[in-house]
């Protein structure tokens, strides 16, 4: 980047204006964000991937809130929480937890039972045995049907799906965040084996698992500075280079 007028500055000008050289390249330094509590910046900075859970269920309340993150109706017109390609709506949620798998309906902002019984262990060893899945009080998967989109987006239907998965489970997060809650997003995970532990046919695209819970310890007090290593990324599979 390189500001108006710069090439000619001398080295004291440059450092007044906040204009700093590394190499070839020129840096105009941005004002550090203010991260206040309560700030929606604040929200951004304390979100971190957090793979232990304690014991206890989550409260009605708290599933209501990041289902109603994910997906839930904003506005008077039908619009939701995460933005939509043409408005169409193409995400399913499916919570698991310890009663059963069931399913998220954003207008009725209600979960209907889709199969009673424990499926959190199968689900851990679908996503390649993240045992971590198995003891998470739920899990919140984020799924999409291509085949809503296709008619308006042709090609680009598959790809529309992957963005908008990102922007529901970032709101998931967020929530889980300023809930004080454990979750990080699981994008590692054998589809054939995750959609029927999800009671979803094959027209779903599963994209992503988000398992959230009351954390093991408290967070973290001190933030992160960039550039730092995380202190909880064990495990990951994608880190080791598994699918
Ligand atoms: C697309 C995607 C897939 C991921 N898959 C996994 C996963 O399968 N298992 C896991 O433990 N973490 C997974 N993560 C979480 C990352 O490991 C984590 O975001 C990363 O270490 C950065 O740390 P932070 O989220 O605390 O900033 C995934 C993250 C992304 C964005």
């Amino acid at each position: 980047m390189t500001p108006a007028g710069e090439g000619d500055m001398s080295a004291d000008t440059r450092a007044e204006r906040g204009v700093a050289r590394a190499g070839h390249t020129c840096l105009a330094h941005l004002p550090i964000p203010a991260t206040n509590e309560g700030s929606l910046a604040h929200l951004i900075a304390g979100r971190r991937a957090r793979r232990e859970f304690g014991p206890r269920p989550l409260t009605g309340v708290e599933i209501g809130l990041l289902l109603w993150a994910g997906q839930g109706i904003t506005g008077p017109d039908g619009g939701r929480a995460a933005p939509s390609a043409g408005a169409l709506y193409p995400v399913t949620l499916t919570l698991v937890d310890a009663r059963g798998v069931w399913r998220y309906h954003a207008r009725e902002h209600a979960l209907e039972i889709a199969c009673a019984g424990d499926c959190r262990s199968p689900l851990a060893a679908a996503a390649f045995s993240q045992e971590f899945i198995a003891k998470a009080p739920i899990t919140i998967a984020v799924s999409a049907r291509p085949a809503v989109l296709e008619p308006r987006y042709a090609g680009r239907a598959e790809r529309y799906c992957v963005l908008e998965a990102g922007h529901v489970a970032q709101n998931v997060l967020l929530m889980a965040t300023e809930l004080g809650l454990a979750s990080v997003p699981v994008g590692a995970f054998d589809d054939v084996a995750v959609l029927p532990t999800l009671k979803l046919g094959a027209e779903h695209l599963p994209l992503y698992l988000l398992p959230v819970g009351a954390p093991l310890t408290p967070r973290p007090s001190r933030q992160r500075q960039v550039g730092e290593g995380t202190d909880d990324d064990g495990g990951d599979p994608c880190r080791s280079g598994m699918p």
